[in-house]
């Protein structure tokens, strides 16, 4: 990749994704390096999606990517995905960002929903049973911000539960392109 391509990704990588440019201890040629895997995974994914029952042109919402098997581990398996959910919907409930959204919300299936999904994404022997993410989140007005704070909440979530940076900044590549379905604002 010449540098012309790098800094043309990396324009591009820091407008679309202004959540993931303020974490530390990575440089932007790696992030920029893991953002464009996730597009492109993300695309070949789309592609491999399949068909939705309400919206067959919708992109995969758990897409499984094998290769990130040992990231579970170092999430705890799938038994540490579930007790990470407990602490992701407590900071989703506790930070005035996103309560809005989920104090009505069934939090038991979205956090076992999450669970299957987050599971799948990182190559575990899951099945994901949840909606396509267009029709979760649909006329919920969600925009950019609320999409950044969600991660946030996410991150600190993580961390708490001692997962490792590089295993965070993993899943976070996998999610990033959703933003392309979840915000509608
Ligand atoms: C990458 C980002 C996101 C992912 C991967 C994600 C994933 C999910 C999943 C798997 C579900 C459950 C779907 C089902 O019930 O079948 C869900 C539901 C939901 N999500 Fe998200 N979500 C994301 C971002 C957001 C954001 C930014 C908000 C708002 C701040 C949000 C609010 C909600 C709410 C309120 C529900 C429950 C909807 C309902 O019960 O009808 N999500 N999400």
């Amino acid at each position: 990749m010449n540098s012309l391509t790098r800094l043309v990704f990396a324009l591009l990588i820091a407008a679309a994704a202004p959540a993931f440019a303020q974490q530390p201890a990575i440089s932007p040629e790696e992030q920029a390096i893991l953002d464009e895997e996730a597009r492109l995974e993300a695309e070949e994914a789309t592609v491999e999606a399949s068909a939705n029952a309400n919206d067959p042109t919708a992109p995969n919402p758990a897409p499984a990517f094998p290769e990130l098997r040992p990231v579970l581990d170092e999430f705890g398996g799938e038994a540490g995905l579930t007790a990470l959910m407990e602490t992701f919907m407590a900071g989703l409930l506790a930070d005035p960002r996103t309560q809005p959204f989920f104090a009505n919300a069934d939090q038991v299936r979205v956090k076992r929903q999450l669970t299957e999904q987050f599971c799948v994404i990182l190559g575990g022997d899951c099945t994901y049973t949840g909606r396509d993410m267009r029709s979760s989140h649909a006329g919920q007005n969600i925009d950019r911000s609320h999409f950044n704070a969600l991660v946030e909440v996410l991150q600190v979530a993580m961390d708490k539960h001692d997962v490792p940076f590089r295993a965070q900044n993993k899943l976070l590549a996998k999610l990033a392109p959703m933003h392309r379905e979840v915000v509608t604002e």
